[in-house]
């Protein structure tokens, strides 16, 4: 276990390491040394070819309360320049989460607010507990979810996000399913056993393929936005090109064989 300042991060033989946010007192808020320890960490996971993948979870009894409001509110002494400069990092962490090639799973052990659900939109699968609490309660103080709007409305749309960005009301983990920022509630009791049970389903994916899934996501979503008439081409030269890759040759092999492929474990 490596424990580095604000979070812990541990890692099992099978390449799973697990980010835990640890500031339980103010329920894991992040400040900007959170934010410019955590977008490092990401950026060498990213890099990192035994990292299969990440999971993201709080200590205590909530996820995160997003940006740590102490210091936030200290920003009126900061210059115009150094206040940009720090939202520009804040949309950094959520960008490089984001655009993390491993997939990033959250675990939502409770309440995640404001720029803690901004976290969990950057995450490619999220599992909740039934009593966790959500919200983009940023209006209610004054605030705006700013630079986390990209990233939830990329997951929420424009109908959620206009219902509870202008609200700021607190949503449950039944409505968070409803709106596609949550993937799966269990009750709180469950949810090591099912995140287990999940993270075991993930590693059954080739360890280039689940890489290339989530990048495949999102340059098709470039493609359309940008340039429509080269999706098909696209998708055409990535599928020539991974099915004759060692990993696509040997996936192939394995269920034609009838044997496992050579990333699970026997
Ligand atoms: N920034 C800084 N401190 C925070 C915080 C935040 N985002 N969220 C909670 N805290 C602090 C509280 O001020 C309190 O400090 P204290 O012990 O010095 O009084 C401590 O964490 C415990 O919080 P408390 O509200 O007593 O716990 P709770 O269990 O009753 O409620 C929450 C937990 C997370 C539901 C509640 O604290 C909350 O709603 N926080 C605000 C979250 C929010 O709106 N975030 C958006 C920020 S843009």
């Amino acid at each position: 276990m490596n424990v580095e300042n604000h979070y812990i991060k541990e890692v099992d033989p099978r390449g799973v390491v697990t980010i835990t946010l640890n500031r339980p007192e103010i329920h894991n808020a992040f400040n900007d040394q959170i934010i410019n320890d955590l977008t490092r960490e990401f950026q060498s996971l990213d890099s990192d070819d035994s990292c299969r993948m990440v999971v993201l979870t709080g200590a205590g009894k909530s996820f995160c309360a997003g940006a740590d409001l102490n210091w936030m509110k200290g920003m009126a002494n900061y210059s115009d320049d150094e206040n940009i400069e720090d939202s520009r990092r804040l949309s950094g962490l959520f960008e490089t989460i984001n655009k993390c090639r491993k997939p990033v799973l959250a675990k939502v052990n409770g309440a995640a607010l404001g720029g803690g659900t901004g976290l969990i939109a950057c995450c490619d699968f999220v599992m909740a507990c039934k009593s966790a609490k959500f919200g983009f309660t940023e209006v209610r103080l004054g605030l705006l979810p700013a630079v986390i709007s990209p990233f939830v409305m990329a997951k929420i749309g424009e109908s959620n996000a206009r219902a509870w960005f202008l609200s700021g009301e607190r949503f449950d983990a039944t409505v968070a399913l409803q709106i596609g920022l949550v993937h799966q509630v269990v009750p709180l009791d469950d949810l090591e056993t099912s995140m287990s049970r999940m993270i075991e389903k993930f590693l059954l994916a080739g360890p280039m393929a689940a890489c290339e899934a989530k990048k495949l996501v999102m340059n098709v979503l470039k493609f359309k936005n940008e340039n429509p008439s080269e999706v098909t081409e696209y998708t055409c030269q990535t599928i020539s090109r991974i099915r004759t890759s060692p990993e696509g040759q040997e996936g192939m092999g394995a269920l034609l064989e009838k044997r496992k492929p050579n990333w699970v474990e026997s």
